[in-house]
């Protein structure tokens, strides 16, 4: 199998159905058609970390080479990476983190950072003082844990601003807007929101619009997506008022399973920093991200374009073979 670079990747995604994770498939795929000698297996848990794990088992029955994983939460996933390893077939972790560094690499950001430049920028924004409310992701995942520890560290030296209060809308909109509704008098002299993705930020304006329309009370999210209702169309139409990117990498993912597989160097952390989309750079990127996405579509159809001919070679040759038969 692999003397001939052929080569099956299994990937494992926590969730499937939003903006965010679509954008990092679609990049995948753009990659995987660049390899056509790839086979790929793709599977997504729904949010569900016992899915998560069967479905693991599904891939290793498939026969993979290698195992690319978001895992849902990082403690009941941490086992599942580790029999993968044990069995010899390499395991990429990204975006979300496993317990431990028992994998073959990692690809995904600093959730930290991430956290402490959302604290550093709302506090900044509201005068240093104040009453700031958190509204977190899934609390077993780890990119929950460590938004919140950033957000937490770079507010904690501020005497005047405070966290009046944290919830968790464990990445979803919907979640966020029934938790909010249950205590929306809480927010009637909050200065701030720091939501730990584009989604629940836009679940709180939702809810904010609703009982206090007269209010515009600043929301920091984090993704900053490109593509339609993403966190960049939201700062640009202003629901938000800033978000911070944090970068998809289904490119270097497979780039990385490839050099891994192919025995080439490759390094093991890859931890990339974030950056601020606010009203002053939002435009820039909108315009950079619709660039890169024609690009793709490019690659796509010249892919498409290089099937359609080797077709057509095909059908020639079985012309050509039966003309000189006869
Ligand atoms: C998408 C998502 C993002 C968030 C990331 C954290 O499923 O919820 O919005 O930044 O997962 O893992």
């Amino acid at each position: 199998n692999k003397k001939h670079n052929k080569f099956t990747i299994g990937f494992s995604q926590c969730t499937g159905n939003d903006l965010w994770r679509k954008n990092m498939l679609a990049e995948m795929l753009t990659e995987l058609s660049l390899h056509p000698e790839v086979d790929f297996h793709y599977l997504e848990a729904s949010g569900n970390s016992t899915t998560q794990r069967a479905q693991v088992d599904t891939l290793i029955e498939k026969g993979i080479d290698l195992l690319i994983i978001s895992p849902n939460e990082a403690e009941p996933l941490t086992a599942t990476v580790k029999k993968v390893m044990d069995r010899g077939i390499p395991v990429i972790v990204i975006d979300r983190e496993v317990k431990g560094n028992g994998y073959t690499a990692f690809i995904g950001a600093d959730n930290v950072e991430i956290g402490e430049m959302a604290g550093q920028y709302l506090s900044q924004l509201i005068g240093n003082k104040g009453k700031v409310v958190e509204i977190t992701g899934l609390s077993g995942s780890s990119p929950a844990i460590d938004r919140s520890t950033g957000f937490f560290a770079a507010l904690n030296q501020l005497k005047a601003l405070k966290i009046a209060k944290t919830v968790s809308g464990d990445w979803m909109e919907d979640t966020t807007k029934n938790i909010l509704s249950k205590i929306h008098w809480q927010l009637k002299d909050i200065d701030a929101i720091f939501a730990h993705n584009d989604n629940m930020a836009l679940g709180a304006r939702k809810i904010l619009n609703k009982y206090y329309p007269e209010k515009h009370i600043p929301i920091v999210g984090v993704d900053a997506c490109f593509g339609e209702g993403g966190g960049l169309d939201m700062v640009y139409d202003g629901k938000i008022t800033a978000s911070l990117v944090y970068p998809t990498l289904g490119k270097e993912a497979i780039r990385t399973a490839l050099d891994i597989l192919k025995g080439l160097p490759f390094r093991k952390e890859n931890k990339l920093s974030s950056i601020v989309i606010d009203s002053s750079n939002v435009r820039v990127m909108k315009m950079q991200a619709a660039m890169i996405s024609s690009q793709k579509d490019d690659i796509y159809n010249q892919r498409k374009l290089l099937d359609e001919q080797k077709l057509v070679y095909k059908s020639q040759q079985v012309v050509l073979n039966t003309i000189i038969v006869l």
